[in-house]
């Protein structure tokens, strides 16, 4: 381990699916990193990009698709290069871990739980068999699962939803990874129980000194679990920083705009402000900032290619005006009115 570089390095990855009606452009040249023990959310609208980043990292990008740029370094060693695909296979499921949005889809629902948290530990970690019991009731209590002796006798059907979730996050734990990429983990599950899982995740995150990627549609909980944020937007990551300062003061206007169209938590009778528009098409995103047929704030030089703009401590922005300096400040009822309690 080298603590001095980041435990995920992910830079100008471009990822393309080739569909009959086109090439795709699903990530087009999206870099970010994770640090050891920390937690970034990835935020943005349904089809910006997210899972397949992800994908790329865990190297579950396939057929019609392809990563054909870029890079992906974990630890420091490349996941994409000839011999990163060797070396992605024995860091997934070990290392990585990953957990879904649907528990019932990733649960085989014809063992028993208890067989499938000893199969990951005997196969990962080559336990025998009675050890793994043990340690597998270990984990269940780790993820509050009550009675875990009896659970592991259970099928998954015989859990509810909140629970087969808690057992997809003793099985991500089982091999003791270093990054958890949870996508999406709670969309299926009620407001409590969502609650409740995050929750857990961040305790966990901080017992264990374990790296999350966490990706949601919920800036709240972004606001409340996260070290830093990456908004993602057609394919492109526009902004990214420390999650504080990104929700004090957010300076791409896209950013501004789901921060609007997210009620704040203290007060949930706010009306709903949706951003006005369609996310571009994937096949032709349009030249330059992919946002600004949406912008209100749109200038000629928003159709040229914008990079990637330091534009103060852990803090990087994808937007012409903001380069310039032609962002005006945000609305005083925008600045800090973040969703953090
Ligand atoms: N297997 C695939 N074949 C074709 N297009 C895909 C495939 N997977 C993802 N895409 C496209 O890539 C883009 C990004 O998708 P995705 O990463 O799933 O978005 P998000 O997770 O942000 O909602 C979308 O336009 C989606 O249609
Ligand atoms: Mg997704």
């Amino acid at each position: 381990m080298t603590p001095s570089l980041p435990l995920l390095e992910v830079e100008n990855l471009v990822v393309n699916f080739y569909t009959r009606g086109g090439v795709v452009q699903a990530s087009r040249g999206v870099s970010f990193q994770v640090g050891h023990g920390e937690t970034l959310g990835i935020v943005g609208e349904s089809g910006s990009g997210k899972t397949v980043a992800v994908q790329a990292v865990m190297g579950l990008i396939s057929s019609p698709g392809r990563i054909e740029g870029g890079d992906i370094r974990f630890n420091g060693r490349s996941l994409v290069d000839p011999a990163g695909r060797k070396y992605v296979r024995q860091v997934r499921g070990k290392e990585i871990s990953m957990i879904f949005q649907d528990p019932m889809t990733s649960l085989n629902p014809v063992f028993t739980i208890g067989t499938q948290i000893t199969e990951v530990l005997c196969h990962h970690m080559s336990m025998d068999k009675g050890p793994a019991r043990l340690r597998a009731m270990e984990l269940l209590e780790l993820v509050d699962i009550n009675a875990p002796k009896k659970r592991l006798g259970q099928y998954p059907h015989e859990l509810s939803g909140g629970m087969r979730q808690r057992v997809m996050i003793a099985i991500a734990l089982a091999c003791e990874p270093r990054l958890i990429i949870a996508d999406e983990p709670t969309t299926a599950l009620d407001v409590t129980v969502q609650a409740q899982i995050l929750e857990l995740l961040s305790d966990l995150q901080a017992r264990l000194n374990v790296s999350v990627i966490l990706i949601t549609h919920d800036l709240g909980v972004v606001a409340q679990l996260c070290h830093r944020v990456a908004v993602m937007y057609a394919g492109r990551i526009i902004e990214v920083g420390d999650a504080d300062r990104v929700f004090a003061d957010p300076v791409h206007p896209y950013t501004r705009g789901l921060i609007r169209a997210t009620p704040s938590l203290e007060d949930v009778t706010e009306r709903m402000v949706s951003i006005e528009g369609v996310p571009p098409d994937l096949i032709r995103p349009p030249a330059g900032c992919a946002f600004s047929p949406r912008c209100d704030q749109v200038k000629e030089g928003c159709r040229r290619h914008q990079s990637l703009t330091p534009i103060g401590e852990d803090r990087h922005v994808r937007c012409w005006c903001a380069a310039q300096g032609k962002v005006p400040p945000a609305e005083p009822a925008l600045v800090g009115k973040g969703p953090r309690p």
